[in-house]
């Protein structure tokens, strides 16, 4: 599926809860800056990287809500960076593992140890850091429920996917989920000419699938890339009613995999 403009009133709570997309914002935007160092609580873990895409506003409560969570569950988040999804998942007692090379990446946000110390102390979390690429994390095989990666795979080179979701699989036990949204990039094929923007490129998605080896188990491939059914006319008359970035003009294609059992 792709992200809608409208959300369903859930996520609208879940998003007034947690302060999602940017962060809790009082009025005064250095009152907020303030916030940040001394009540970190005041502004909520999503407050803590650098703006991001509107479009984020569906893809966080869309991501949570997407699996059913239990209490002692673990997780990876790839590219978790600094935002607060983590943290939210964390705080419904999921055991996290944000593997996140910073700016070691060919596109690379900022992230160490130190910052998520901060924040795991602010938030009562223990979310682990792997400060490093996905094969170098040494995870054990089938040791994980859920993975995550919002909005991160359209920005990996294309020639990286087959491996990163290679351990993907591996590290899923069998019947886990993989949760992923991936930019559509409205400026580039089949939209336009162009296969590469400053960020990134529009994924295969019907590809990244057989890559993973996982099953298509949540997502309509009329709106996901690469996939027969997928209809660009369809997508661009239907703009209006999807939730398309502002500062960067894509959409947010959201799926589900699943590591049959
Ligand atoms: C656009 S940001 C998205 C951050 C975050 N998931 C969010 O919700 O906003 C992409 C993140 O992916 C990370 N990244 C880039 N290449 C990566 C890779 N090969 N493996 C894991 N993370 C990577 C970047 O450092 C950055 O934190």
């Amino acid at each position: 599926m792709i992200g809608r403009r409208e959300l369903p009133e859930h996520f609208e709570r879940w998003n007034r809860r947690w302060g999602a997309p940017y962060g809790k914002r009082p009025r005064h935007v250095l009152r907020r800056q303030a916030l940040r160092f001394t009540f970190p609580r005041a502004v909520g873990p999503f407050g803590f990287q650098p703006d991001n895409s509107i479009t984020r506003r569906f893809e966080y409560p869309w991501a949570f809500h997407a699996v059913p969570l239990r209490a002692g569950m673990r997780a990876v988040e790839i590219g978790g960076s600094l935002a607060g999804l983590q943290f939210a998942l964390a705080s419904a007692g999921v055991k996290v593992v944000n593997v996140d090379p910073g700016e070691r990446a060919t596109v690379g946000w900022p992230v160490n140890q130190a910052s998520i110390n901060r924040l795991n102390r602010a938030f009562r979390t223990d979310v682990e850091l792997r400060n490093c690429f996905i094969e170098e994390a040494g995870l054990e095989a089938e040791s994980f429920d859920l993975v995550y990666s919002i909005s991160t795979i359209e920005h990996i080179p294309v020639t990286l996917l087959a491996s990163i979701l290679g351990e993907v699989n591996r590290i899923l036990k069998p019947g886990g989920r993989c949760v992923l949204t991936v930019d559509l990039f409205l400026d580039l094929e089949p939209f336009s000419y162009e296969t590469r923007n400053i960020t990134g490129a529009n994924i295969d998605i019907q590809w990244l699938v057989e890559q993973s080896g996982l099953d298509l188990e949540q997502g309509d491939p009329a709106e996901l890339y690469g996939f027969p059914e997928f209809d660009p006319k369809g997508i661009m008359g239907n703009l209006f009613s999807y939730q398309y970035g502002t500062y960067y003009p894509s959409l947010a294609q959201a799926f589900v995999l699943v590591k049959r059992a």
